[in-house]
């Protein structure tokens, strides 16, 4: 399973979007967190932005639903052309049918989980999804301390994936830095979000070329 860098723009310059995502060409995805200040009490941008952001950039993305209601929401982010959407299972009435109709509009699908949610109820749904999400912060704001607790979560979805024999990618978001990202690596975490890591380094690209480089020594399936 490969090393994947995401990083989020959530605490860029979002007055020139397009400008920040140029400065990340060594990431394999642009992180794109939606918010609409009634999942999260935060508000940033939505579909409209996206869209544009997408005609502006080579790099896929890797669309993040902070949203009440996805199942109404989400199909027209991968309509617009996002090559991944991730939606929080909290807000989601119908994980599974909302999953498909993301496929079926040519996108990843993929769930994501609170700090608090487990990944129990969902074990046995997992082929219906490419990606698990599991935040490692309350989600709403960048730059908050990692939750070393969300660990074990991460372990029990790695395990579960290798039991399949599926190839679902896990993705932690939130608090991921060169201090704790080796650690989430260990853990079975493949995908990696990074917002002030990499937009407060004074070289994005470095930064990004060196949380790869220790979570490729750390990562063990
Ligand atoms: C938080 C967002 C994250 C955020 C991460 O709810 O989902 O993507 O940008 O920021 P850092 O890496 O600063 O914790
Ligand atoms: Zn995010």
């Amino acid at each position: 399973m490969g090393i994947l860098i995401s990083p989020s723009v959530l605490n860029s310059d979002l007055s020139d979007l397009a400008g920040e995502v140029g400065r990340i060409s060594a990431a394999d995805f642009v992180h794109l967190d939606v918010m609409d200040n009634h999942f999260v009490p935060n508000l940033t941008f939505g579909l409209p932005v996206v869209e544009r952001l997408l005609a502006r950039t080579e790099l896929p993305a890797d669309v993040h639903l902070m949203i009440e209601d996805p199942d109404t929401w989400a199909p027209a982010f991968a309509e617009a052309g996002a090559k991944s959407v991730t939606f929080h299972v909290e807000a989601s009435s119908a994980p599974v049918r909302l999953a498909r109709e993301l496929r079926k509009r040519g996108a990843r699908a993929a769930i994501a989980l609170k700090p608090g949610t487990g990944i129990e109820p969902y074990l046995d749904l997992l082929p219906e999804f490419d990606m698990v999400l599991v935040m490692t912060v309350e989600p709403g704001f960048g730059g908050q301390s990692f939750i070393e607790g969300t660990l074990p979560k991460i372990r029990r979805t790695r395990d579960a994936i290798t039991a399949l024999g599926a190839d679902i990618w896990v993705q932690v978001d939130g608090g991921v830095s060169r201090t704790t990202i080796g650690t989430a690596a260990q853990a079975g975490a493949n995908m990696f979000v990074a917002g002030s890591a990499v937009y407060s380094a004074d070289d994005p690209n470095a930064e990004i070329s060196a949380l790869r480089e220790l979570a490729e020594a750390a990562y063990r399936d």
